[in-house]
């Protein structure tokens, strides 16, 4: 392990054969995680080639087993997203394309630096389980249409640990690791066609459109190379998505919107990349057709029926899905108001997903284990005319909060 760190730092390329036995030997526990955090940082700063993008993705597809759902009928569809903060829409995506008529079976990830993961929101939903074997991935995928797992030590393990080490050593934006991360969950998980939210913006792990371009170029190549129809939608997130960022707080906000109530932004991302999964799996003709089916399963409920399905199905208190208001709530929940009069000019993804990560919605350190109960609600809009005392948030926290993360709160949201 230490020529290849010493050889990756020196910028070269590793070869195929040696990305293979490092990820199987890692599995093993035969690396630690001190020598594997070093390897990734050498990642970081050096990059990786196609080829060397192409066989670390297939090495970590390699450390677990890969499903088989050609058994099922249709076209079956995955989505990722890049990462963002207040980002909830597989909760409601996945059972809007799924109640349309079309396979969803998906491999997640937890939360990841500021930005939340879908594994951690579902999790918050009390009994739900997401560490389902090969086996009850299949049986969910072909009875409901909807299956959501996290990575585990059958499925992409090598994903599910470099995930968790990524998380606490500043190695999570680096586009070939996200690129081999996400590809290796969706290729392991058997589906054809396969829709990437790629984020950009002071709220994502790549800063600008050129960088996210240049990522969905890499796994679209990725997808190319193993058969798999793949899609990228670029989009956003220089402000957080709708209005709630926290994992108990997020999962309510799915349910509001699965049933039509949701935040214009969430609602309308999730009509898009809803369509062209629609049309992918050959449902919808085009656009509009497939954006007015998206639109009729919320509006007549089937999407949060399918939600309902997916989480009696998976262990989950469907009492909670059919009354949000029994979710536990955090012992403290303050209200922000504006310090001044003014216009909301922007909210700014990264402090906020950052002051939520500080307040236990996400990890600092790896055997950190996160509060779904706490988060951050915004009252405020881009664009909204405010007057001082306004209320422009709330904060939901496990205990009192101090003076200087509620400034920060407030330089979050810009008020001029
Ligand atoms: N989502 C993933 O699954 N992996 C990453 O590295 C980033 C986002």
């Amino acid at each position: 392990m230490l020529k290849l760190i010493e050889k990756k730092k020196r910028g070269k390329a590793l070869s195929d054969q040696e990305l293979h036995e490092m990820m199987a030997a890692y599995v093993r526990h035969q690396i630690p995680d001190y020598q594997m955090s070093a390897f990734l940082m050498a990642v970081w700063f050096q990059g990786m080639d196609m080829a060397e993008t192409l066989a670390l993705c297939d090495a970590m597809i390699q450390s677990g087993a890969t499903l088989d759902l050609s058994g099922i009928s249709g076209v079956k569809c995955d989505k990722h997203s890049s990462g963002g903060v207040g980002d909830k829409t597989t909760l409601v995506l996945a059972p809007l394309v799924s109640a349309c008529g079309a396979t969803v079976a998906k491999m997640s990830g937890r939360g990841l630096g500021h930005t939340g993961g879908t594994i951690d929101k579902l999790e918050s939903i009390p009994g739900l389980r997401t560490d389902l074997d090969p086996e009850t991935f299949y049986h969910q995928a072909k009875t409901i249409h909807l299956v959501i797992s996290a990575q585990n030590s059958q499925l992409v393990p090598a994903d599910g640990m470099l995930y968790a080490l990524r998380d606490v050593s500043g190695t999570v934006d680096s586009m070939p690791l996200i690129a081999a991360s996400i590809m290796s969950k969706k290729i392991a998980a058997g589906c054809d066609a396969i829709l990437l939210d790629v984020k950009y913006g002071e709220g994502a792990f790549m800063h600008d459109r050129a960088q996210a371009e240049a990522l969905s170029q890499c796994m679209e190549e990725i997808g190319r190379q193993f058969g798999r129809d793949v899609k990228c939608v670029l989009s956003d997130m220089n402000m957080p998505l709708g209005n709630a960022i926290g994992n108990i707080l997020e999962v309510k906000e799915a349910i509001s919107t699965l049933r039509g109530n949701g935040p214009q932004a969430l609602q309308a991302l999730c009509e898009d990349e809803g369509s062209i999964m629609l049309m992918q799996a050959k449902l919808a003709a085009s656009y509009p057709e497939g954006k007015a089916m998206i639109r009729a399963a919320m509006q007549d409920g089937r999407g949060l029926r399918r939600f309902r399905e997916m989480v009696k199905a998976q262990g989950g208190d469907v009492s909670c899905i059919d009354d949000p208001s029994r979710f536990a709530s955090a012992p403290f929940i303050f209200t922000v108001n504006s310090s001044c009069d003014g216009e909301v000019r922007m909210i700014h993804a990264l402090a906020i997903g950052t002051l939520a990560m500080e307040l236990g919605a996400g990890r600092q350190s790896l055997h950190d284990t996160i509060d779904p109960r706490v988060g951050i609600v915004l009252l405020c809009h881009k664009d909204m005319k405010v007057c001082r005392g306004d209320p422009i948030a709330q904060v939901h926290a496990a205990s009192p909060l101090d003076q200087q993360w509620l400034d920060r709160l407030q330089k979050a949201i810009e008020i001029r």
